[in-house]
């Protein structure tokens, strides 16, 4: 399979793992998910994800646990992680991350914007 088809076919499945789940991302793993955000994302995205860290953007960093961001679809959002966002200091994960982590990382994010999130392991 070549790249071209490669990306579509991949988000296409992250899709279908993302509509066929529970509550948390695409039957992710929460506690390694916040092993992940702990070491890779905090930096920007701060403790709780509401993007206060020291670190200041332009265009200024997501907040994760807000509506705004909570709202999208897992797909979307492991979309945004796995690709990165262009022009923004967003990266792309996929080359860091497997895919079943990418899903441990946005069962976190979502755990982030559920008031049981403060709780989590
Ligand atoms: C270098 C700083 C930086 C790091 C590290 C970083 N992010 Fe981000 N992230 C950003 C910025 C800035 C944005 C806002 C991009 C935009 O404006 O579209 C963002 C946006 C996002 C979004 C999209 C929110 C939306 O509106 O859809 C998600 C999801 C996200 N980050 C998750 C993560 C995860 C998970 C990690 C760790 C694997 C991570 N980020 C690491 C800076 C960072």
């Amino acid at each position: 399979m070549n790249a071209r088809v490669t990306g579509p076919v991949l988000l296409a499945m992250l899709f279908v793992a993302a509509v066929g789940s529970g509550s948390y991302a695409a039957g992710g793993n929460v506690a390694k998910g916040k092993v992940l955000f702990t070491s890779l994302c905090i930096r920007c995205h701060g403790v709780d994800g509401k993007g206060d860290a020291s670190m200041k953007f332009n265009p200024p960093v997501a907040d994760l646990s807000s509506s705004a961001v909570q709202s999208k679809l897992d797909g979307s959002l492991m979309k945004a992680i796995h690709d990165g966002r262009k022009n923004t200091a967003m990266g792309a994960w996929k080359f860091v991350l497997s895919d079943e982590e990418i899903r441990d990382v946005t069962a976190y994010v979502r755990a982030l914007g559920s008031s049981a999130g403060r709780k989590l392991p």
